[in-house]
């Protein structure tokens, strides 16, 4: 039984030619369209032919297949080193599989994407939602009017919306035991989506419609937690060009940066990796050591100096054992959210 809408490619084997080659190939397409059912098909009818799947755009599920053809264990490198990579792309169509501007409007308009977390801006400036939301819901028509108008989309995150997408980022999170999301940015004019900024996590971009001018300035900030909101270019240009459909970028934490499209429509989908540091370690403690009767003691009721040097001794003693065991434990670091100061 062939579902509805799927596809046969059928080859017919005559013979070998000697190289190996088909001697003679007969393709024949049937493509199954049924607006009410599944058609039964007997593949026995057919003896001789072989069938055989469409063959589909190559897929990107893996880490490996996202940074080819980089190897994984590079890749790992740089992610460790945070070294800023920048990459060519050799074809427009690379990354298509993961998202298209029609997917990310199809989830967006069709309510699947949260409205609550879409953000729009124009030249860097936010939209208040009231421009594009009705009853908590994207109202599509406001929402192709301000596109129409050069606004940008900026949709975190979109692996749990994009099964593609959510593929790859467990691939990724099983691969490096970060925490790991995806997010896009589709600008329709100029004057780029976001101000001048630094992120706290790595990201991989990567270029899928349209064009995106990236000004990125080095070295990267010494305090990835310290935001500064009137923050201008500082360090010195170390990227200055145009990412086009195809191109990899691998941006570590902490480099300033902004990008510019022009007037035309560009969508760029960014992977985020965010590692748990030693202050999310301690963070995701403190829930755990409440439960615990020397965390809660009071400390003014101590009575003599030999109880409080007891207490005080208590509670290093198994802070430093809790902490131990976290970090030592690669599930325990994985389990860890990261959460910036
Ligand atoms: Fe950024």
């Amino acid at each position: 039984m062939l579902a509805v809408g799927s596809s046969l490619w059928l080859d017919r084997q005559i013979g070998p030619a000697p190289s190996g080659t088909w001697l003679a190939r007969l393709d024949v397409v049937s493509r199954i369209q049924s607006a009410s059912r599944s058609i039964p098909v007997d593949l026995n009818e057919w003896q001789g032919w072989r069938c055989r799947p469409k063959k589909a755009k190559s897929m990107i599920s893996s880490l490996q297949e996202l940074v080819s053809p980089l190897a994984e264990a590079d890749f790992l490198d740089l992610l460790r080193a945070r070294s800023f990579t920048f990459r060519r792309g050799s074809r427009t169509d690379r990354f298509q599989t993961l998202l298209s501007w029609n997917m990310l409007r199809d989830i967006i308009e069709g309510g699947v994407f949260p409205a609550e977390k879409l953000r729009v801006t124009s030249k860097t400036e936010d939209i208040p939602p009231i421009f594009y939301l009705e009853n908590g819901k994207v109202n599509a028509g406001n929402l192709a009017k301000l596109l129409r108008q050069g606004a940008s989309l900026i949709a975190v995150p979109l692996d749990p919306y994009i099964p593609a997408l959510n593929v790859l980022c467990s691939d990724i999170r099983t691969r490096t035991a970060e925490n790991i999301k995806a997010g896009a940015i589709a600008t329709t004019g100029d004057g780029g989506a976001l101000k001048y900024h630094f992120d706290s996590h790595d990201l991989i971009i990567i270029q899928l419609e349209g064009n995106k001018h990236w000004k990125i300035y080095g070295p990267p900030v010494a305090n990835l937690f310290k935001k500064d909101e009137t923050l201008r270019p500082q360090g010195s240009l170390i990227f200055d060009d145009l990412m086009r459909p195809g191109d990899f970028l691998f941006l570590p934490a902490g480099h300033c940066h902004h990008c510019d499209n022009g007037p035309d429509l560009s969508l760029h989908l960014g992977i985020f990796f965010e590692p748990p540091t030693g202050y999310d370690t301690v963070r995701a403690l403190l829930p755990q050591l409440i439960e615990e009767e020397i965390f809660r003691a009071p400390l003014t009721r101590l009575g003599d100096a030999a109880n409080r040097t007891a207490l005080e001794a208590a509670i290093k003693s198994r802070l430093l054992e809790k902490i131990g065991q976290m970090l030592s434990s690669e599930q325990g670091s994985a389990g860890v959210k990261t959460k910036s100061p």
